[in-house]
């Protein structure tokens, strides 16, 4: 008997290409996939996360930010295992995130604890990054907890910063290593291979290829 494959929702407020390269690979994977994306969720509906989505035959849901004391119902409906943040820029409520505790995933474009926390998203961590002189930058997979940026880390992508570099050159070489990070976390996590003990510790974080 087979162990039922995940079903998995992605939250995002953006573009999408984390959520893209989340479908690519578990398709990539084939009969062999540990989960199915079955619902996207956005904030904006403009997003284009939904419109990739709906190309995808997923249900796209715009669940707006004055509308999120329902997303526990909105989950349950579905049948929802496990949630991956993608750019996702509201807050999650706690009972959701009570409910999934190491059933729930994000990523973020720095390598936290450095330059993680309020405020920390999208250019402003790229400009953070730069501003500080550091050397290295990266991505970060982590579980999601309510203190947020601060879940137990999962896996990190170093990528050098590069002399010349603005924060968009810096953004586009994070995202390229979250594209090869993320996918692979989240079908470990949803594969079983990957999880949080009670401890808090992390267990069978997944090689990078
Ligand atoms: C990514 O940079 C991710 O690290 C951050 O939000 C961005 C989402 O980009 N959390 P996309 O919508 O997946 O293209």
């Amino acid at each position: 008997m087979s162990t039922p494959r995940a079903r998995l929702a992605i939250l995002a407020s953006g573009g999408g290409s984390n959520l893209q390269a989340i479908l690519d690979h578990l398709r990539s994977l084939g009969a062999a996939s540990p989960a199915e994306v079955v619902l996207v969720i956005s904030d904006r509906a403009a997003a284009g996360a939904l419109d990739r989505a709906r190309a995808a035959g997923i249900a796209a849901v715009h669940l707006p930010a004055s509308a999120s004391h329902t997303l526990a119902a909105l989950l349950e409906a579905q049948d929802i295992t496990h949630i991956a943040l993608a750019g996702y820029l509201r807050l999650v409520p706690a009972e959701v995130i009570t409910a999934f505790a190491g059933r729930i995933v994000n990523i973020h474009p720095a390598l936290l604890p450095a330059f993680g926390g309020p405020g920390m998203y999208g250019r402003h961590v790229h400009e953070a990054v730069l501003a500080s002189g550091a050397r290295v930058s990266g991505a970060t997979a982590h579980f999601v907890d309510t203190r947020y940026d601060e879940g137990a880390i999962i896996a990190q992508s170093p990528v050098p910063v590069h002399a010349d570099d603005t924060p968009a050159t810096l953004a586009a070489r994070v995202l390229a290593a979250e594209h090869q990070l993320y996918p692979r976390v989240v079908a470990a996590l949803c594969a079983g291979t990957l999880s949080l003990g009670s401890d808090g510790t992390v267990r069978g974080a997944p090689p990078v290829s």
